[in-house]
């Protein structure tokens, strides 16, 4: 067998999706294994998780960083002005001076990110939970010299629809009949990259948000390890359709 994919994981909060992904490891349904667990808040479920299994940890405060970006080193290597013609976070009027800003103190926040993550040998990032939106400074730093992107997110709404922070939230807000969860490449906006993976719920008369949330998370588990499991098979290669770059997945 292939040696197995090393996974180091982000979180912001709980983890039960990276619970999921330690289990399909651990229960050798995926050929993987995790190499480390990063937290961007303290005392968060999910280091407990990590914890419990035996992964290591840590944790990087954006918090402390963005508020005085001036008081930690300048990030390695930023070009801000490829970072901000990359990016596709911000549109409109002024656009280019909030990426600027924007970028210029997250790359810092980045880059430190970056410096715990580098103790670890990674394969591929999964963002489980994790609350942050990178910019290109960070992708374009782990996904350089590889032919796959090498970070995964995953979403609760069938991407392209509803992207943001609250997909459940939005999917009931809208009256959708189905609902559902997306596992995506990261690129430079926001829940917008290519789609790996996606599962879908029936919205029934009456369900609730805490319902749909329900449902949609239990998916989730079984989608982010399938979809890894996917990339730890060499099953997932890039193909242009139109102006758009999509997965395609092996057989
Ligand atoms: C999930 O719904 C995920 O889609 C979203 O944040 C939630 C994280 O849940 N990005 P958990 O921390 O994995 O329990």
């Amino acid at each position: 067998m292939a040696e197995k994919l090393k996974i180091g994981a982000l979180i912001s909060g709980g983890g039960t999706n990276l619970q999921a992904i330690i289990d399909a490891c651990e229960a050798g349904e995926i050929n993987a294994e995790m190499a480390f667990v990063g937290s961007d808040h303290p005392g968060v479920k999910g280091l407990d998780r990590a914890a419990k299994h035996g992964i290591p940890s840590f944790v990087m405060e954006y918090g402390p960083i963005l508020k005085n970006p001036e008081d930690y080193p300048a990030a390695p290597g930023l070009d801000l002005d490829d970072v901000i013609s990359k990016q596709h976070l911000f549109y409109g009027e002024g656009a280019l001076e909030r990426a600027e800003l924007y970028c210029a103190v997250r790359a810092v926040a980045e880059a430190q990110l970056l410096k715990e993550m580098d103790k670890f040998e990674y394969d591929v990032l999964v963002l489980a939970g994790f609350m942050r939106i990178f910019t290109p400074y960070i992708i374009d730093k782990i996904n350089k010299g590889h032919d796959l992107p090498r970070i995964m997110n995953i979403h609760p709404a069938l991407l392209p629809a509803f992207p943001g922070v609250d997909g459940y939230g939005d999917t009931f807000a809208y009256g959708c009949k189905v609902g559902g969860c997306t596992v995506h490449f990261v690129d430079y906006g926001e829940d917008s990259g290519p789609i790996i993976g996606q599962k879908a719920y029936t919205i029934d008369p009456g369900d609730t948000e805490a319902d749909i949330r329900k449902k949609g998370l239990e998916l989730e588990w079984r989608l982010y390890p399938e979809c890894i499991g996917l990339y730890a098979d060499g099953r997932l290669s890039l193909a242009k359709r139109g102006r758009r770059t999509v997965v395609e997945v092996s057989r």
